[in-house]
């Protein structure tokens, strides 16, 4: 089976690719792309989050077989230079950074169909869960990184 992946398209080896098998796995175990994290496994925490066709997606109930033909995007697509990624450091969000991944996943498909997002609009989107509670740090970064695509609120 192929996967579509940041851009590339991706064989996967036999062990992952029962079709019946979280995305999530395909992407650690198959292809080594381990930036998507495990957290519960049940599409509550947002650890693992990644985008297909550009909608932010939890990858550890997404099975192998709803992707054919998808574009998976995941956190190793989101470089350095990526304005999310300098409003992060920018901001000091990550503390243990588990989550991160997933958080900075939700983000950049929030801002790319809202570039001037409320705290509402942030709240309602991002509902990762972040055990170290880096919440207002995520918030205060996402509206720099919007300030800085363009959009900035007042
Ligand atoms: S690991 Fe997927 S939502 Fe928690
Ligand atoms: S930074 Fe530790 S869980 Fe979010």
């Amino acid at each position: 089976m192929e996967l579509k992946v940041n851009g590339q398209l991706r064989a996967l080896p036999a062990h992952a690719s029962d079709p019946a098998m979280p995305l999530l796995w395909a992407l650690r175990d198959g292809l080594d792309l381990t930036g998507t994290k495990f957290g519960c496994g049940v599409a509550a925490c947002g650890a693992c989050t990644v985008h297909l066709d550009g909608q932010a997606a939890r990858s550890c109930v997404t099975p192998l077989a709803s992707v054919a033909g998808k574009a998976v995007t995941t956190i190793e697509a989101l470089g350095p230079d990526h304005a999310l990624q300098r409003a992060w450091i920018e901001h000091q969000v990550p503390q243990c950074g588990y989550c991160q991944s997933g958080m900075l996943m939700a983000a950049a498909a929030l801002l790319a169909k809202n570039r001037k997002p409320s705290d509402a609009d942030i709240d309602a989107a991002i509902t990762n869960l972040c055990r170290c509670g880096t919440y207002p740090r995520v918030r205060a970064a996402i509206h720099s990184a919007a300030a800085r695509l363009g959009g900035a609120r007042k």
